[in-house]
């Protein structure tokens, strides 16, 4: 991948102390609860980043989970963090491993990043068993009709894939599976950009700093497109 992520900038890591997104793991705890998982059951973390979910998941709840990350320093930091973990590199549209492998998949700020959302969707189907959960937190346009000029920066942050969460629910249930449960979280992006600003001084400055020139204009798109933050659990069904 390039060096131009905001998400493998050190800043980053520095700003959210382990996972790379908003609200660390207040929502991973609804997501076990919501999907039922045990410990018997084995996930898989699909862009796991730096393995924070992956050392978390086994130390609280017992879970067995992979990781899959298509950058390789990211992973290099999730192995030296959990060296007995097993992590994969691959990426969401060509997932290396086996049909009905996982009881549930947890996609934290990801999919965001993902170019070809159907052959994603279709991938996990397939590595999850059937009545398997799939856990998704990530960001979304409030104002969808705005998405289009975000599309015009080269500037790789799941900012820049914000979903059109109409479009996003039409995509998972066309891939097979039921949707259970979708909640807004808006207000864990709105803390996370209140620390942001101060411990940057702007959002501007933040970007600037973890996206080089490629930020510039970016900020005012993505006001107009009002970004919000959700969380959605689904199901796979036969
Ligand atoms: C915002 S970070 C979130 C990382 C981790 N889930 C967390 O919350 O700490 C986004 C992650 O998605 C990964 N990613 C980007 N493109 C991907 C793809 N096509 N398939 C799978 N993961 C991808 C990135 O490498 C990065 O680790």
């Amino acid at each position: 991948m390039s060096g131009n992520c905001a998400y493998e900038s050190t800043e980053m890591s520095a700003l959210l102390g382990g996972t790379l997104r908003p609200g660390g793991f207040s929502l991973t705890d609804r997501g076990v609860t919501g999907c039922h998982w045990s410990a018997a059951d084995s996930l898989l973390d699909l862009g796991c980043g730096a393995g924070a979910t992956v050392g978390y998941l086994a130390r609280k709840y017992g879970l067995t989970v992979v990781g899959l990350d298509p950058s390789q320093k990211l992973l290099a930091t999730a192995k030296k963090n959990n060296p007995n973990k097993e992590f994969l590199f691959g990426s969401g549209e060509a997932i290396p491993c086996k049909d009905e492998s996982f009881q549930g998949v947890l996609s934290e700020c990801t999919l965001s990043l993902m170019t070809d959302l159907p052959v994603v969707m279709k991938e996990v189907y397939r590595v999850m068993k059937t009545r398997g959960m799939f856990f998704i937190t990530d960001v979304y346009a409030r104002n969808p009709e705005a998405l289009e000029g975000i599309k015009t920066h080269q500037f790789t942050s799941c900012m820049r894939g914000l979903y059109d969460l109409n479009q996003l629910q039409t995509v998972v249930t066309d891939a097979g599976f039921e949707i259970v449960l979708l909640e807004d979280h808006s207000e864990l992006l709105r803390q996370l950009l209140v620390k942001t600003i101060f411990e940057f001084g702007s959002m501007q400055a933040f970007w600037l700093k973890t996206g080089g020139t490629c930020a510039a204009g970016f900020q005012d798109t993505l006001k107009m497109c009002k970004p919000g933050y959700f969380m959605m659990i689904a199901r796979k069904v036969e």
